[in-house]
């Protein structure tokens, strides 16, 4: 897909379809208003004969536009013109593209976000503009014998008034662009099942990033080497399976050696059955979604790999799979983690913190600045956040407003919760240094709280990307966050 900046007066513009914004309130706004003159008022006796309106999501497909350069044009509910912004653009924009899937026009050009019709600057305006379209026209159909049907759409403009408008729009555009391109990769790993998308496969995928693009270096240990770094932890969960697990280490090195690194460690269980600890079979299916953390940190090092950004961050994905068997970790099991800190077993399905402890000691290696975890980590955070919010745990309170204010920028929303040292006390093993459950209240608060007995204090925050990371119903698939809030954190850390 193409999203090439247009300068020049809306209504003269070549083009199959103009998608043009209509309000609930006040005159045609912007571009409209300029269509409406040039056509003698034919947008205006549209909307005024009830065939177009601004409530949010109606469209509208209107021909023969005369005195225009446009083919057509698309008229787009976009509610009330006070409240119109990021937010209400993507899901114009999606309303859009949704009427176009089936015109098979192939060139459209958006006014949504045109003279001011909406609240947003001109770079978030052509980000959002490309991140949407690109996601909405996003299919899995890989595995089908016959492709699902696509949107012939390839060029969508974006509009821009000045020359400093394009250089804005140009910058947006591509971002957006580098963005997709990540949350697409997350929703393809994420989406694939667990026979297909095994550890090997989420190695090969980091191996392809590494190839594809400059600047990385990429480090695959298996399972005598993992053995080696004492990661018992991470080795405790992929013992019941036949599948061999994966540490996967990718270094992107945008800046000098001499810039400390921010490292991302992703959540990588291709597949939770449980363990011994077995998960009921409603819906188990979307345990193979348990590997979206490690998706979404694939998802944003492509983004990087795309955009070449001037810093420095590295991947550390520990990859298994939970599974039962006569080898499988048992609850009760007491192994011992790479920090050194025994942990008891108590529930083999609590294994994303196992793994994840020791990844987060060894990102320790690369002295980083930030450390990032990002995880489907409990049922608990579903509960608490539902599928709006991801779950943001940390005692950082200036990380916790970088990554705050990410997600807003971004329209991929966390919501901060506590991961106070209270949480552990229910935690505490009368074998162990530690046990790996601990009461069923706070659930996603403990989780994390564990987490961070293998990070540092300050510099590491965790993601709880449970309700957020997919769908589930008729829409079932692999969202693609938290890529664009990593990625608009990493760009403005
Ligand atoms: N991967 C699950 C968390 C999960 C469950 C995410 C359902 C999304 C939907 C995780 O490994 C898990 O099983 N967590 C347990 C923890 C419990 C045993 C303390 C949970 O949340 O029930
Ligand atoms: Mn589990
Ligand atoms: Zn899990």
């Amino acid at each position: 897909m193409q999203f090439p900046v247009k300068r020049g007066a809306p209504a003269s513009q070549k083009t199959a379809c103009a998608i043009l914004p209509l309000f609930e309130n006040g005159p045609l706004p912007g571009a409209t208003r300029e269509f409406d003159t040039a056509t003698d008022g034919q947008i205006a006796r549209f909307v005024k004969s009830g065939n177009a309106g601004g409530a949010v999501g109606r469209t509208a497909l209107v021909y023969g536009l005369n005195g225009t350069a446009a083919a057509s044009a698309l008229l787009v509910g976009c509610g009330n013109s006070d409240d119109f912004g990021a937010k209400q653009l993507r899901s114009a924009l999606s309303a859009a593209a949704d009427a176009l899937r089936n015109t098979g026009m192939r060139d459209a050009i958006s006014y949504l976000a045109y003279a001011d019709a909406a609240d947003v600057s001109a770079y978030y305006s052509a980000r959002i503009s490309v991140e949407t379209f690109r996601s909405t026209v996003y299919r899995f159909d890989e595995l089908k014998s016959r492709s699902d049907a696509r949107i012939k759409l390839a060029r969508l403009g974006l509009p821009v008034a000045d020359a400093e408008g394009a250089r804005e729009s140009r910058r947006g555009a591509a971002d957006g662009a580098a963005i997709a391109a990540g949350v697409n990769l997350a929703r393809d790993l994420g989406n694939r099942p667990a026979n297909v998308c095994t550890p090997t496969h989420l190695a090969s995928a980091a191996q392809a990033i590494a190839n594809d693009y400059d600047n990385f270096e990429i480090e695959i240990l298996g399972e005598p080497e993992i053995e080696r770094l004492g990661m018992g932890a991470l080795l405790s969960v992929t013992h019941g399976a036949e599948e061999p697990a994966r540490l996967i280490v990718l270094n992107y090195r945008g800046a000098p050696a001499s810039t400390a690194p921010i490292a991302l460690c992703g959540k990588g269980i291709t597949f939770d059955t449980g363990g011994i600890s077995i998960k009921p079979s409603a819906k188990l299916d979307e345990m193979k979604f348990d590997m979206c953390g490690a998706a979404g940190v694939l998802g944003t090092m492509k983004s990087l790999g795309e955009l070449q950004a001037a810093i420095n961050v590295v991947a550390v994905i520990p990859a298994c799979e939970n599974m039962p068997g006569s080898r499988a970790t048992r609850p009760g099991d007491i192994v011992k983690s790479m920090s050194g800190q025994t942990i008891e077993v108590l529930n083999t399905d609590a294994e994303g913190r196992l793994i994840l402890a020791d990844a987060l000691t060894y990102a320790k290696r690369f002295k980083p600045r930030y450390v990032l975890d990002v995880a489907t980590l409990t049922g608990a955070c579903v509960v608490a956040l539902g599928r709006l919010y991801t779950g943001l745990f940390t005692n950082d309170d200036d990380l916790a407003a970088r990554l705050l204010a990410a997600g807003q920028r971004s329209l991929d929303k966390a919501w901060r919760m506590p991961a106070d040292d209270e949480y552990g006390e229910a935690m505490k093993s009368n074998f162990a240094d530690v046990a790996n459950i601990g009461s069923r209240d706070g659930g996603a608060s403990s989780a994390a709280h564990f987490l961070s007995r293998f990070a540092d204090r300050t510099g590491w925050a965790h993601l709880d990307i449970a309700g957020t990371a997919w769908l589930s119903g008729a829409s079932k698939g692999a969202t693609g966050r938290p890529v664009p809030l990593l990625v608009d954190f990493l760009l403005n850390v």
